[in-house]
This record gives C-alpha cells, sequence and structure tokens, in this order.
C-alpha cells in the first residue's frame, strides 16, 4: 500500500470561521469560496443567522454573506463542539452590544472559558459564566479598550479580544508570548480595519464605519492535509501533491518539522490570497528520524501533534514533545487520548505535564481506537491503522464530520 495523487481540500477552518464573522461587520455583500465543511464552521454560520446576518449560497461553492444587520437572538446560540465559534463569537458579539446565551456540546461545556472572561470583564463587558464554563451569558455593554498581556498563546482569546476592541473609540492592545495563528488580524487589515500589527503585538481601534466585504476563496487547510502528509510520511513509496494549501508561516510548523524528521518537503509555487499565502506542495516519503520540538514552537503546529505523534512512532529514535499543555484542554485532553491509543497499539511512549515522549521505531498493532469524540485523534489514528498489523476501528466515526467530513473519501482516492 502507498500514497499517491494530488488532492485539493477544503477551507482552512480558522480562516473559515473568521471569513463568516468578518463579513458580518459588512453592510455589502461578501463571496467567500471553498469554506470550510465540517460541522464547527457550520456552528458559527447557524449563530450568526440566529444574529440576524444574511448567509446563502452552498459550502463547498459559494457562500454570500450580507451583515452589519446584527439583533439579539431569540434564543440560545450552540456552538457545538466549537472552541473557535464560543470564543471568537463572544467577542464579536460583545463589540455589537448584543445580548446572547452562548452553548455547546458535552466537549465544549468542560472547556476553560476563563481565559476570554477575564480580558472581556476588563473591557467592561457584562459577562456571566458559572466557573467560567459554558453556557457563557452576554449583555449589551459600553466596551472599553484595553492593553492586555496574555500568558498564554491563543489565537481564540486573541481573537475574542481583537473584536471586542472592534467596538470600543481608543485603541486596543493585546500581546502574546509567541505569536499565534494570525488570520484575524490579516484579514481584519484586508478589510480596512485601524489594526497595528508588529509580530506577538497587535492594536486595533474601534469601527467608525462598517469594514469592506471580503471577496475570497479560502486555501486549503494545513491541519487537514496534515493526515494526508502523515500517510505519506509513513508508507514507503508514496507521493504526494497538496494544492492550494495555506502556508502561513504560524500553520506551517508541522510540515517544517516532518522535513527535520527526513520527510521530502518541497514547496512547488507561491502566491497570496487575502493576504494569506497559499502553495502547491510536494510531499515524498523518506526514512524517518525522531525530533524534538520545544514550547516557542507549539502554538504553530498544536493541532497537529495527534498525527504527529503517530508518524514519530515510525522514526529513529525518541521524539520528544514539551511545553504543550494546552494539548490537555483541547476538544479532549489530547495528551491522555494520544497515549492512550499509542500505548493500546504497543508504542513505546513516557507521560509528562506538558507533553510526552514516544521512542521509535516501534512495530504498531490494530485495535479498536478510542476517539475521545476528538475529531483530530479519529483522523490520526486512522492513519496510524494504515501501517499497524491487523485491523484498527474507531469507537466514533461521526465526529470525524466536526472537521472533514470528506476524510474517508479522500484518503481512498490517494491510496494505492
Ligand atoms: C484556533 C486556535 C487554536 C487551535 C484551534 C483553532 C483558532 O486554539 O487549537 O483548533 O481558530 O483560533 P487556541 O487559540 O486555544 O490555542
Amino acid at each position: 500500500m502507498k500514497i499517491q495523487g494530488q488532492i485539493y481540500l477544503p477551507g482552512d477552518k480558522s480562516i473559515s470561521h473568521r471569513a463568516l464573522m468578518i463579513a458580518s461587520l459588512s453592510k455589502k455583500t461578501s463571496i467567500i469560496r471553498n469554506l470550510a465543511s465540517g460541522k464547527d464552521v457550520e456552528s458559527t454560520g447557524d449563530c450568526l443567522k440566529k444574529c440576524n446576518i444574511s448567509i446563502s449560497g452552498k459550502t463547498n461553492i459559494e457562500k454570500i454573506i450580507t451583515g452589519y444587520t446584527f439583533q439579539n437572538p431569540k434564543n440560545e446560540l450552540d456552538c457545538g463542539n466549537s472552541g473557535t465559534t464560543i470564543r471568537l463569537l463572544s467577542g464579536l458579539l460583545a463589540s455589537r452590544k448584543i445580548k446572547a446565551t452562548l452553548i455547546g456540546d458535552e466537549s465544549l461545556s468542560k472547556r476553560p472559558m476563563g481565559r476570554i472572561i477575564r480580558p472581556l470583564l476588563k473591557m467592561n463587558l457584562s459577562i456571566n459564566a458559572k466557573n467560567n464554563k459554558t453556557p457563557i451569558s452576554i449583555e449589551k455593554s459600553e466596551i472599553k479598550s484595553i492593553d492586555y498581556q496574555s500568558e498564554i498563546s491563543s489565537a481564540q482569546v486573541k481573537s475574542a479580544v481583537l473584536f471586542a476592541g472592534l467596538g470600543a473609540t481608543n485603541k486596543t492592545t493585546y500581546q502574546e508570548p509567541f505569536l499565534s495563528r494570525n488570520h484575524t488580524e490579516i484579514m481584519l487589515k484586508s478589510v480596512g480595519a485601524d489594526i497595528d500589527i508588529y509580530d506577538n503585538k497587535t492594536s486595533i481601534r474601534g469601527m467608525s464605519k462598517p469594514l469592506s466585504p471580503l471577496n475570497m476563496r479560502i486555501p486549503a487547510d494545513p491541519s487537514t492535509a496534515a493526515f494526508f502528509a502523515g500517510a505519506v510520511a509513513l508508507l514507503p513509496q508514496s507521493e504526494l501533491i497538496i494544492k492550494n494549501l495555506l502556508t502561513n508561516p504560524t500553520r506551517f510548523e508541522f510540515f517544517n518539522a516532518i522535513k527535520s524528521m527526513g520527510v521530502g518537503v518541497d514547496i512547488l509555487s507561491e502566491n497570496f490570497e487575502g493576504g494569506e499565502c497559499v502553495s502547491d506542495i510536494f510531499i515524498k516519503n523518506k526514512r524517518l528520524r525522531s525530533i524534538s520540538i520545544e514550547k516557542s514552537k507549539v502554538p504553530s503546529l498544536i493541532d497537529e501533534i495527534p498525527i504527529l505523534s503517530v508518524i514519530a512512532t515510525q522514526a529513529d529514535g525518541k521524539t520528544i514533545i514539551r511545553g504543550a499543555e494546552e494539548l490537555r484542554v483541547k476538544e479532549s485532553d489530547r495528551i491522555e487520548s494520544i497515549l492512550f491509543n499509542l500505548r493500546n497499539m504497543g508504542a513505546i511512549v513516557e507521560e509528562f505535564n506538558d507533553g510526552f515522549s514516544i521512542e521509535g521505531p516501534s512495530k504498531l498493532n490494530g485495535t479498536t481506537i478510542r476517539t475521545f469524540g476528538d475529531h483530530r485523534i479519529a483522523m490520526a489514528f486512522t492513519i496510524a491503522g494504515l501501517v499497524a498489523n491487523g485491523k484498527t476501528k474507531l469507537d466514533n466515526y461521526e465526529c470525524i464530520d466536526i472537521s472533514f467530513p470528506e476524510f474517508f473519501n479522500t484518503l481512498r482516492n490517494i491510496i494505492k
């Protein structure tokens, strides 16, 4: 078995959420092509519609959005499984003086919301959440600007504060330890927001008028592409071209990491779309060696750590990932869910509070994967199954629909 071919993937999930939200701040019509197809982005669209934003058109063709028509929703806003939806929308709706209650599924209800509540309270938002967890209720408030230094590198917190800052009159400044994904800043700048970006520090002033509309084709999601690149890394003689991939450096660290592990990663072209870098890339199987990932690199590959861990089981030597304690508060505790499944498949691992090590290469045995309802665990361990002895099954296939319903079809098309 090997991987061969060329793939076009749905648009990046992080950019898709932001595209819908930022388009809602324009009175003119925005057109967004290649929006991410999973349930998470659907949740964002549904919540915005409940706030009287007009969204029509097909996800995989083009979405047409006309905004600046916010009204209080009649019912609760259901953010489903999506941390990006609940955290970013809290800031966005605060800036529009909307009164709303945001709810989510069982996994989202366990995740920490204090990280957005603390800065939003400082911005004078009236916000309530029992034990800093979902549901979150916000009231119409006069938003004030802040100068905020975050202790964590989180694009969701950063975006919540920048969005809320659009509702203040003065300048809001946000600084983080290491630069997290910067799509909010790039997109806001592209539609005329008053924003200054200096590496890991960003300042924004309130919106005095509606933003310009967006017209964008969203580049392919590198977090989704990582699973197929992972299959290439694991299966000898594999080669794959990934078309129109988002290659923003705040998202590209997984590809740099597998390149350091020996995998062939070549950038075939370079373009820009809405201020974001987009490339066709060529991935080629080569012998794998281990790698160490340190804290400063973690924000730029955080969502790819499940598949990176699977790749590490087949690399010569000990792979060490540290400074990744944020994995504990993702859709599942990903340190636990990765190690639980790797151990079950026969890999040699050691757990730390902030990461783990994996001793490779080791033979993997097929088993039933416990997904913990986490889409990235489900996809990473499906790829592990390609190199395992015997059958690998998932305890939950549905959770893949959160980010990438076309996962199995895409995989089937490139397995030769
Ligand atoms: C995201 C930011 C990251 C990432 C998540 C999506 C975003 O989370 O893990 O999947 O779209 O802003 P944090 O901002 O909490 O690190």
